[in-house]
């Protein structure tokens, strides 16, 4: 089988992501690899149920694992305080202890909803991430953060948790809807333009296979992505040293579209691509790079099928939501933008006006 071991470096937290095509079947080998577990809790959610995670249950089982299979509803609800609940009282029921290891199957959803699962059940089980959506599988599964939403502020509760290994096969990408699968491909082309121009050349020349999820195109996408990310991490894993803000280009105007939508119209990675249009539009009015690069972004982005244009949104009030970002340091607006293709700095005290002017 062609797979490939991308290693995060985090100490004794360190942990092996395998990327292969048909290597779903093989997890039970891959996680007795790693540690000496006798029982596994999937936790999946019910479009991932029947299509993939019966196909790990299986291969955990014959790895002499006992498996029981929690199901929860697809979507960013099921990421709350209720179910989270419900899933520590069935781990009770099901008489889970430190031999037990918790494993993801599903898209980043699952993924951080089982991942705090596992942090916080009896102060922290072992945790398998088997992620299912191309999102999942180059971003969401890579840096330890896990959690679920409150309502009205997204992610707020969590914890910095790693998994003790990865498993990404691209073959389960095949059932994923389109616009959820175009979505992820617009976090691999955030990695070309922040960490990697030849990685970006890359995608350029190989727009037909990204469309056509050729099996070799996407495991060097997902090793080239989780390998970019891990590099980040590995200098920046709890997000103290502001290194990791790199990874959050194009996301502050992501999250304004997202918010004045009611992330109800956009998908992240949509919103992603069009947050990315306005960074790169942003850089060039503020003189940081040519138009060049601008064009070329959106040439990529375009061909991928990728949204470009700004949503109809208020303006003014997308500034107002970007002004309560994160990135705001005594209300002055922070950006992480592009100096040239592979490298981004975040910039300080940019003018609201240049923000406005780059929404056009
Ligand atoms: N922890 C992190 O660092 C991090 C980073 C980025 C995003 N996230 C989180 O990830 C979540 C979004 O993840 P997502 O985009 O994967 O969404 P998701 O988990 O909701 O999955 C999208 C949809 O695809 C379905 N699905 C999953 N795999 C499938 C497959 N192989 N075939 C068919 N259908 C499939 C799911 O049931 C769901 O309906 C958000 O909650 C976000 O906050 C976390
Ligand atoms: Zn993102």
């Amino acid at each position: 089988m062609l797979s490939r071991t991308v290693h995060v470096a985090l100490g004794e937290r360190s942990y092996p992501i395998e990327i292969g095509t048909g290597n779903l079947r093989d997890s039970g080998r891959f996680l007795l690899g790693r540690r000496h577990v006798s029982h596994a809790v999937i936790i999946t959610d019910s479009n991932v149920e029947n299509r993939h995670a019966m196909t790990v249950a299986e291969s955990l089982s014959d790895a002499d694992m006992l498996v029981d299979l929690l199901v929860v509803d697809p979507g960013e609800a099921s990421k709350c305080a209720e179910v989270l609940e419900g899933l520590w009282n069935k781990l009770l029921e099901l008489g889970a202890d430190r031999r037990t290891v918790i494993t993801a199957v599903g898209g980043g959803v699952i993924g951080d909803l089982a991942g705090y699962v596992a942090a916080s059940y009896a102060r922290g089980l072992a945790f398998l991430q088997v992620p299912t959506t191309l999102l999942a599988q180059v971003d969401s599964s890579v840096g330890g953060k896990t959690g679920i939403n409150l309502e009205g502020a997204k992610n707020m509760v969590g914890a910095f948790w790693q998994p003790i290994g990865v498993v990404v096969d691209t073959a389960v990408l095949d059932t994923l809807p389109i616009r959820e699968y175009r979505s992820g491909l617009a976090e691999v082309v955030k990695y070309g333009v922040i960490l990697d121009a030849d990685f970006f050349m890359y995608l350029e020349e190989n727009v037909a296979g990204l469309n056509a999820r050729d099996p070799e195109v996407l495991r060097e996408i997902v090793a080239k992505s989780c390998a970019l990310k891990a590099l980040v991490v590995s200098r920046d894993e709890r997000e103290e040293t502001g290194l990791r803000a790199v990874l959050n280009y194009g996301h502050t105007f992501c999250h304004a579209f997202e918010t004045l939508t009611n992330y109800s119209t956009l998908l992240h990675g949509e919103a992603v691509s069009i947050g990315m249009m306005c960074a790169a539009r942003l850089a060039e009015r503020m003189g940081r790079i040519d138009q060049e690069l601008v064009d070329r972004q959106y040439r990529l982005l375009t061909a991928l099928n990728l949204p470009v244009d700004v949503p109809a949104v208020d303006h003014d009030a997308a500034l107002k939501v970007m002004a309560r970002d994160k990135k705001v340091e005594h209300g002055k607006l922070r950006f992480v933008l592009p100096t040239r293709m592979g490298h981004v700095e975040l910039v300080g005290n940019v003018a609201p006006e240049d923000v406005l002017a780059s929404m056009l």
